[in-house]
C-alpha cells in the first residue's frame, strides 16, 4: 500500500511534462489522481498513465485563470471522488522578454495564469480540504503544493513577469500556510532549477551551457525530480513541514 492510499489529488497542467509525472508518482503511491489542463483531451495521456499505476483518474478540462471554471472543475472532482486532499497548482507558461519592452498581454497572460490560477484553486479546495475528518474524527486537512521556480528566488533577465509570478507564489505559500494550518491544511512550494522540458528544450545551447557550469550536481534536472519531492510533501511523512519552499536544482543556488 502507497503512503497516499485513498486520498484524492488534483494536478494542473497536468497533461504533459512536470505535470504529469506528478500525477503518475502520487497515483504509484495510491492517490487517485483528477488530471487538469487546458482542453480534455490534453490530459488523456497521464489518465492513462494513472490507470496503468492502478490508480483511478479523470481528466479536466480547465484555464487555471479562470475563476468559474476552476470552482466548476474543484465540484467536479468532489462529485467523482468526494473530496479533495492534495492540490498541486503546477500549470504555468512563460512569454520571455525585456521587461522595456514588455506588452501589458504579455505581462497580464503570466501573470494570470501562474499566480492568479494558483491562488484561484487554492481558495477553492481550502473549504473542503479544512473539512476532511480522519477515521478518528480528527482533522484530516489536506495538503497544497505549489511549483515555483529557482528564478522566482533569484530573479532572471528576460523574465520580468515569469518570476515576479513565481515570486507571488512563494509569498502565497507562506501565507496560505498561516492562514489554514490551524485546520490542517499544510501548503509548501517546490522551487525547480533547471529542469528538461519542452519548456527548456528549446532554450539556445550556449544558454543551456551557461546553467550547467551553475549546477554542482552536474546534469539537468528531471520531471521525476520534481515528482518525488511533491510526493513526500503531499504525504504523511512531511505531517509537521508547511510554509516552506523547498529548492530541488542541484545545488544552483542555496
Ligand atoms: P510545460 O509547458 O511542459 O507544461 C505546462 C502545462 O500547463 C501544459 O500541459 C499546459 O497546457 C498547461 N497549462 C498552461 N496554461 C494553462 C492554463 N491556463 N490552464 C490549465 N493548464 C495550463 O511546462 P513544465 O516544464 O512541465 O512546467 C511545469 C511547471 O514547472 C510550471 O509551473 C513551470 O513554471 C515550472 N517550472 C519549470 C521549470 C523547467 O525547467 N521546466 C523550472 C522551474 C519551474
Amino acid at each position: 500500500m502507497g503512503n497516499l492510499e485513498g486520498k484524492v489529488a488534483i494536478v494542473t497542467g497536468a497533461g504533459r511534462g512536470i505535470g504529469q509525472q506528478i500525477a503518475k508518482k502520487l497515483a504509484e503511491q495510491g492517490a487517485k489522481v483528477a488530471v487538469v489542463d487546458l482542453k480534455a483531451e490534453w490530459c488523456e495521456e497521464t489518465v492513462g498513465l494513472v490507470k496503468a499505476a492502478g490508480s483511478e483518474a479523470i481528466g479536466l478540462g480547465c484555464n487555471v485563470a479562470e475563476s468559474a471554471d476552476v470552482d466548476a472543475t474543484v465540484k467536479a472532482v468532489i462529485a467523482q471522488f468526494g473530496t479533495v486532499d492534495i492540490m498541486v497548482n503546477n500549470a504555468g507558461i512563460t512569454k520571455d522578454g525585456l521587461l522595456m519592452r514588455m506588452s501589458d498581454e504579455d505581462w497580464d497572460a503570466v501573470l494570470n495564469v501562474n499566480l492568479k490560477g494558483t491562488f484561484l484553486f487554492t481558495r477553492a479546495v481550502s473549504r473542503p480540504m479544512m473539512k476532511n475528518k480522519a477515521a478518528d474524527g480528527t482533522s484530516a486537512g489536506g495538503s497544497i503544493i505549489n511549483i515555483a521556480s529557482v528564478v522566482g528566488i533569484m530573479g532572471n533577465a528576460g523574465q520580468a513577469n515569469y518570476t515576479a509570478s513565481k515570486g507571488g507564489v512563494i509569498a502565497l505559500t507562506k501565507t496560505t500556510a498561516k492562514e489554514l494550518g490551524s485546520r490542517n491544511v499544510r501548503c509548501n512550494a517546490v522551487a525547480p532549477g533547471f529542469i528538461q522540458s519542452k519548456m527548456t528544450d528549446v532554450l539556445p545551447e550556449d544558454v543551456k551551457k551557461a546553467y550547467m557550469d551553475t549546477i554542482p550536481l552536474k546534469r539537468f534536472g528531471t520531471a521525476e525530480d520534481i515528482a518525488k519531492c511533491v510526493a513526500f510533501l503531499a504525504g504523511p511523512d512531511a505531517s509537521y513541514i508547511t510554509g516552506q519552499i523547498i529548492s530541488v536544482n542541484g545545488g544552483m543556488i542555496g
